[in-house]
């Protein structure tokens, strides 16, 4: 890596912010797309009482690009100078971009479920079951209803449920509903199953049906006992490792201008992931 006085600084922040894959995936991509010593990626851990404090230093040490996550997508979006439409209308920012000093918030969460749906299915007019009502749920919820699917939501508090039927259509119900079963794509949005509670799911196997398709946004593991249950039914999944891949290059365009093949981000997450597993 040659690190010069013209490299642009990208960073992942976050509260912990250790398990980013962001610094060992994009360092490998810079060099490998032509980028080396352009960019260098880094990862900050930051508390939300220090993120108007970051967000000034992020003007004065110019930094590029910053890839938000958990805490930080609702709160950062005060102290932005602009937040663009959809980020606004998800209520979420994950990716910031900094043009001489204005700084504007993006979505890119959506994006990670459009993308690797569409591969596999055309989302208009599909029944879609969304289990989960937090922020990721509401992007969930986003890229259903934008691309013209017929949402309903299903979650252990019906309160949550409700606020994001307010603002995006669709029904409501309790994570046992039996119309879980009549949908034609079900996709987890909750945290249930996330590594290291693997061995949990937030519906029973029961409501799954072999024409179903399983889309899980948890990408630690790669397969989740949702979809090791869709799978034994004989439903199609797709992991949470597509979201991550296809949210990313979006924002790598987002900081670069670049657009990158989908192969070379799988590939380099798989490296990651096994890195990260050896050094377990
Ligand atoms: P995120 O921003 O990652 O979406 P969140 O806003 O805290 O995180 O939302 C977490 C989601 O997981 C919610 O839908 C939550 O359900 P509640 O609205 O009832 O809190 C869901 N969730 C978390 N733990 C759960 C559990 N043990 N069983 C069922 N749902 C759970």
């Amino acid at each position: 890596m040659k690190i010069t006085t013209e490299t642009q600084i990208c960073m992942a922040i976050g509260d912990p912010v250790k398990q980013s894959l962001g610094p060992s995936i994009y360092n490998d991509i810079y060099a490998q797309v032509g980028l080396d010593g352009k960019y260098v990626y880094l990862a900050c851990n930051i508390k939300v009482d220090e993120l108007k404090d970051f967000i000034n230093a992020v003007k004065v040490l110019n930094i590029r690009g910053i890839s938000c996550t958990v805490p930080h997508k609702g709160e950062v979006m005060k102290y932005l100078d602009e937040i663009d439409e959809v980020a606004q209308k998800i209520g979420a920012v994950n990716s910031i971009v900094n043009d001489n000093g204005q700084l504007k918030g993006y979505n890119t969460d959506w994006i990670g479920i459009v993308k690797p749906l569409s591969k596999v299915v055309d989302i208009s007019g599909k029944r879609i079951a969304l289990i989960g009502a937090g922020g990721a749920a509401r992007a969930v919820a986003y890229a259903v209803v934008s691309n013209g699917g017929n949402l309903s939501i299903y979650n252990r508090t019906q309160e949550n449920a409700k606020k994001i039927i307010d603002d995006f259509g669709g029904k409501s119900g309790p994570l046992d509903s039996p119309d879980i079963a009549k949908a034609d794509i079900i996709i987890n949005a909750t945290s249930v199953g996330m590594h290291p509670e693997t061995d949990k799911s937030p519906i029973s196997k029961s409501l799954m049906n072999p024409e179903q398709i399983v889309f899980d946004a948890i990408h630690t593991p790669a397969l989740t006992q949702l979809q090791k249950d869709a799978q034994d039914i004989g439903a199609k999944t797709i992991s949470g490792r597509e979201m991550f891949i296809y949210q990313g290059i979006e924002q790598f365009r987002l900081y670069t201008g670049i657009e990158l093949d989908e192969q070379i981000v799988r590939k380099q997450l798989e490296k990651a992931m096994a890195d990260k597993t050896h050094a377990r």
